[in-house]
């Protein structure tokens, strides 16, 4: 109903806001929050923007029970009213993903969180007023008044408050929290824009927000603070270093899982952020390797396989046109935020496999190697 059809294939209405037609400004100085280089950070205030028709009709829709994606300064995000139990079931369902697998609760800001939370130990504090608004999640217990549903039965609740501009004017015009996971089906690559999400849910969403690109390129970092230390549960946006200054006796974290293996945590299978294509992680240096290996593979219609290449650093003459490189940022960071982005042009590109070169080991690049280890085939 809410979909309209378009060259043959069933959509979902995308709606773009003013405020990300605005040209972006360099954000002021010692302002909280992350990524300078994206589209939509011409305005943070939120409130300013509940007139925007776009907002108002994300506004209208979440308000009849519907679900909106819209972007926020990591991914895009799937949003239903948190406190809505029968929109939350229709969240699970859009996304074909298992009950049990907890979703984050979007706030403005501490208040908002604090309204979800039993208690709220002083680490929530400590990280709330380091990181937020940003791309921190914080686990913390759960208030009698928030659904179970929301945090897959558990007695929890994930908090976070987005710093993208319209994740904020959507929660302010709202004035609710909103459950958001990833908008893309369950185990599949999370959405960096607008059109990934529109391929992954098609009109499963009944309306995507479209703010152009994210900044961060990769989720939030979650956190667990019920037992009074800082537990890492899923490696993200904020790396370690970050954490470490703000609390640093109490920080606790584990390295991505060896192949085939699960993790304790709700909802952090092995298996996850996988592109279409086959992905294989090379070891550094044998990277061209496999790659003219991979074109040995039978691809579509008996082809031989077109094969993607990422890597650090340009390739030598052995890698010829036929493949499709990419060559990301040798830092952390710039790497993790043309990671999705790449995995995703590569199944764009109609590729069958995508070979992938290590990352290095340390600290710094702990989302990456968790992200790429749940990704390969
Ligand atoms: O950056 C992000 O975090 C994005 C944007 C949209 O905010 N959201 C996102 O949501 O990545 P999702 O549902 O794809 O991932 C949520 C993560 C999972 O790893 C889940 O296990 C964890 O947060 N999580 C949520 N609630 C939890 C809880 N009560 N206890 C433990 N882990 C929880
Ligand atoms: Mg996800």
């Amino acid at each position: 109903m809410a979909s309209v059809w378009y060259l043959g294939e069933v959509v979902p209405r995308v709606v773009v806001p003013w405020l990300s037609l605005l040209p972006s400004r360099p954000r002021p100085a010692g302002a909280a929050g992350v990524g300078a280089a994206g589209a939509a950070t011409a305005r943070s205030d939120g409130a300013a923007t509940a007139d925007d028709p776009a907002i108002a009709e994300a506004v209208r829709v979440l308000r009849g029970g519907g679900l909106v994606a819209f972007p926020t300064e990591t991914v895009y995000g799937l949003g239903a009213r948190a406190l809505d139990p029968s929109a939350i079931a229709r969240v699970f369902a859009a996304k074909g993903r298992p009950a049990r697998h907890p979703l984050i609760a979007h706030v403005m800001d501490e208040t908002g969180a604090r309204a979800l939370a039993a208690a709220w130990p002083y680490a929530a504090s400590i990280l709330a007023r380091a990181f937020w608004p940003g791309p921190l999640t914080i686990v913390v217990p759960r208030a009698p008044h928030v659904p179970g549903a929301i945090a897959g039965g558990a007695d929890s609740v994930a908090v976070r408050a987005p710093a993208h501009p319209v994740a904020r004017a959507i929660l302010a015009a709202l004035g609710e929290p909103l459950a958001a996971p990833s908008a893309n089906r369950y185990q599949s690559l999370s959405p960096v824009t607008a059109a990934h999400v529109v391929k992954s849910l098609g009109d499963a969403v009944d309306l995507v927000v479209d703010g152009g690109p994210t900044t961060e390129g990769i989720e939030s970092t979650v956190v667990d603070v019920r037992g009074g230390d800082v537990v890492v549960l899923r490696p993200g946006a904020i790396d370690l270093a970050a954490l470490r200054a703000v609390v640093p006796a109490r920080l606790h974290h584990a390295e991505p899982p060896a192949d085939g293996e699960g993790r304790a945590s709700p909802g952090m299978d092995a298996r996850h952020y996988a592109p279409r294509a086959a992905l294989i992680l090379a070891g550094a240096g044998d990277a061209e390797r496999a790659a003219i290996d991979a074109r040995a593979r039978p691809g579509k219609d008996g082809a031989p396989a077109k094969v993607a290449l990422v890597v650090r650093a340009e390739p030598s003459a052995a890698i010829d046109a036929s493949f499709v490189v990419h060559v990301l940022p040798a830092d952390a960071k710039g790497y993790e935020r043309s990671l999705f982005a790449t995995l995703h042009a590569a199944d764009d590109a109609g590729c069958d496999v995508v070979v992938v070169e290590a990352v290095p080991d340390g600290d710094a690049w702990l989302a990456a190697r968790d992200r790429l280890a749940r990704a390969r085939a």
